[in-house]
């Protein structure tokens, strides 16, 4: 594979539409594949939604939003896959689902057509098996939202041949994006560090080292850094941080990932964080 031009996109979700976003702004035509048409007109307006307020916020022009829109061409039949140089698959996070797809695209793509997935959690060497020369396939661990967030890992699985991470790299940094490469374990780089972090912080706002508040506070002014810990599960979701720790913990039985207490309380509470308006930060989750 000497270049990649034409991109397709395996799901219209959030991490999808992102990911087709930022190709598209690349100048590259995408093909974006979802399950019915429901799912493709959801897809099309959130990506209308977010170029429409880059627009708004002059971060784009109006003719460059509509060229934007206009590279992307949403289908629900694998077989329009065929001409693919990568694919990027963004479905849903389960494994059955993501291997089932892999296989049928690796019988639509040509041999050499690079391959990545964008999971969060699962194995990319695991998932690297589900296709014909796994060589050619790696993880892009974008961020959320993806047109904004400028690293990505590129995940090197076991079968991982070098010159296809080199290549992803490279195809990264044409995004605009920076590209880190990074070993195959769970949570790759970025969230193999987060996780143990929050689960210290719920731990001690547990053992009331002090107020949710002031834990953040401190972090922010203390560290630099933009979000405090519990304002961060809080966005995160208190369940999906909760099943990406517990996932890495059955992974490497390493005590750093178990769920604290607290964690799985407030979950079975019903306190999720900022999307039903009940977490550390929100609402009145808080069970102290
Ligand atoms: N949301 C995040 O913050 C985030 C960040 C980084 C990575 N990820 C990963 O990205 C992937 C997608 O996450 P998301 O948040 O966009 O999920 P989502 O639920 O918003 O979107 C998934 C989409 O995949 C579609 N889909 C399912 N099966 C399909 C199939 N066989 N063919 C075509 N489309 C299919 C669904 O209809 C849905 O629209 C997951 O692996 C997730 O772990 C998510």
């Amino acid at each position: 594979m000497s270049e990649i031009h034409n991109v397709a996109v395996l799901g219209f979700g959030t991490m999808g539409a992102g990911i087709a976003q930022v190709v598209a702004q690349s100048g590259r035509p995408v093909t974006v594949l979802e399950t019915d048409q429901d799912r493709v007109r959801a897809g099309v307006a959130h990506l209308r939604s977010f170029l429409d307020g880059g627009a708004q916020r002059g971060r784009l022009t109006e003719a460059h939003r509509d060229e934007v829109l206009a590279r992307v061409r949403p289908v629900t039949d694998v077989a329009e896959l065929g001409g693919s140089d990568l694919v990027i698959e963004a479905v849903t996070e389960r494994a059955d689902v993501k291997r089932q797809l892999l296989g049928q695209v690796t019988g639509v793509v040509t041999d050499d057509a690079l391959i990545v997935t964008n999971t969060s959690a699962l194995s990319v060497t695991d998932l690297a098996n589900a296709v014909t020369n796994p060589e050619r396939l790696a993880g892009l661990h974008f961020f959320n939202p993806a047109p904004l967030m400028k690293v990505v890992e590129v995940v090197r699985a076991l079968q991982s041949g070098p010159e296809v991470v080199g290549q992803l790299a490279s195809f990264v940094e044409s995004l605009g994006k920076d590209p880190v490469v990074v070993k195959d374990r769970p949570g790759f780089l970025v969230n193999h560090l987060l996780m143990p972090y929050l689960n210290d912080v719920i731990d001690e706002y547990d053992a009331e080292l002090a107020t949710a508040e002031d834990i953040d506070t401190a972090i922010k002014l203390g560290l630099g850094y933009k979000l405090g810990p519990l304002e961060l599960l809080d966005l995160i979701g208190l369940d999906v941080h909760e099943h990406a720790t517990q996932s890495a913990y059955d992974a490497t039985l390493d005590p750093r990932f178990a769920p604290p207490p607290l964690l799985r309380q407030m979950v079975a509470a019903g306190h999720l964080g900022n999307k039903n308006g009940n977490g550390f930060r929100t609402g009145n989750g808080s069970i102290q």
